[in-house]
């Protein structure tokens, strides 16, 4: 038998595809993040067994469903077995101009993770591994803050309660469960990048040893904490600098990770102009340097045991 827990996993999160005129999505490049996304699932061919996409996969502000045709027909040419999580801007908006529902997203991304009951979240067993993956939907439609409703969270004991104890879980949800830097809970409007029942869903994780790491994205850049013993990771956006992808490598006593910046370095370039003098970002931070900082203050590249 092969190594029941060696995995090589990719993680494209926040590609926010939109090939819609509109409004620009400010510091999130969008004329070339159709390309952005196909480039990089190249770039990850061959390299890992599994690929997750932690939500915001699309922008829903204006005509989602013509935004969900591309992004499913660039993600039907990867034929690495792929996940989906929703995120708030898979959502509709209050501007969303076509009738998109969030069923819309779940039914036609069918088959990554998504597993025809219509529920945007999931589980997977990996064939041969003591390896779980559970995918959590915490995004609500004509908003940008995330929780965990009930219903969920019943689905999420409920499975908790019945997977081995010696197999290894690795939860990924778009909305952050850990304050990954005090500017979060400072700042007005910032506490929408942690989950709003962030207190009692981090009771709910430690209840169970088998959660070895909780994997999200909505923050658009990389940060690392430990808490209680779970590894929680922050993963980059391909549209947004520092513009990069992860990949982890999983053994059974460690997980190793790196953050690849995409290819198109002219993009890397221009995302990081659009970053230093975007209002909103300038409004929360005060300078351009502060927001820089907050950008580059986590690991792109490290390893943590698993106990
Ligand atoms: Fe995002
Ligand atoms: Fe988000």
């Amino acid at each position: 038998m092969s190594d029941p827990f060696n995995l090589r996993l990719g993680i494209i999160a926040d590609p926010h595809v939109n090939v819609c005129e509109g409004e620009g999505s400010h510091y999130k490049l969008r004329d070339p993040s159709l390309q952005i996304l196909e480039a990089t699932l190249k770039d990850l061919e061959n390299q890992v067994d599994y690929l997750f996409f932690p939500g915001d996969l699309i922008d829903a502000k204006y005509e989602p469903l013509r935004n969900l045709d591309v992004l499913c027909q660039a993600l039907k040419k990867n034929l690495i077995p792929s996940f989906a999580l929703m995120g708030n801007h898979d959502t509709p908006h209050k501007t969303t101009k076509d009738a998109y529902k969030k069923t819309d997203f779940i039914r036609r991304l069918s088959g990554f993770g998504f597993d025809g009951r219509e529920k945007g979240y999931w589980r997977f067993d990996v064939p041969g591994k003591k390896i779980t993956f559970l995918g959590l939907d915490t995004a609500q439609p004509f908003t940008s803050y995330g929780s965990v409703d009930k219903e969920q969270r019943a689905w999420f004991q409920s499975n908790l309660e019945n997977i081995d104890k010696d197999r290894h879980v690795f939860v990924f949800m778009h909305h952050p469960t850990v304050v990954f830097h005090p500017v979060i809970s400072e700042v007005e409007g910032m506490d929408m990048y942690v989950l709003n029942d962030n207190d009692s869903f981090l009771k709910l994780l430690c209840r169970y040893p088998q959660i070895k790491a909780v994997i999200s994205g909505h923050l658009h850049a990389p940060y690392y904490k430990k808490v209680e013993g779970i590894h929680f990771i922050s993963c980059p956006s391909i549209v947004s600098w520092p513009n990069m992808f992860v990949q982890f490598v999983v053994n059974e006593s460690s997980i190793e990770y790196t953050c690849r910046p995409i290819r198109q370095r002219q993009w890397i370039d221009q995302a990081f102009k659009n970053l230093c003098c975007d209002e909103h970002s300038l409004r929360n931070f005060g300078t351009a340097e502060n927001i820089v900082s907050f950008y580059t203050l986590g690991a792109r590249k490290g390893s943590f045991q698993l106990s």
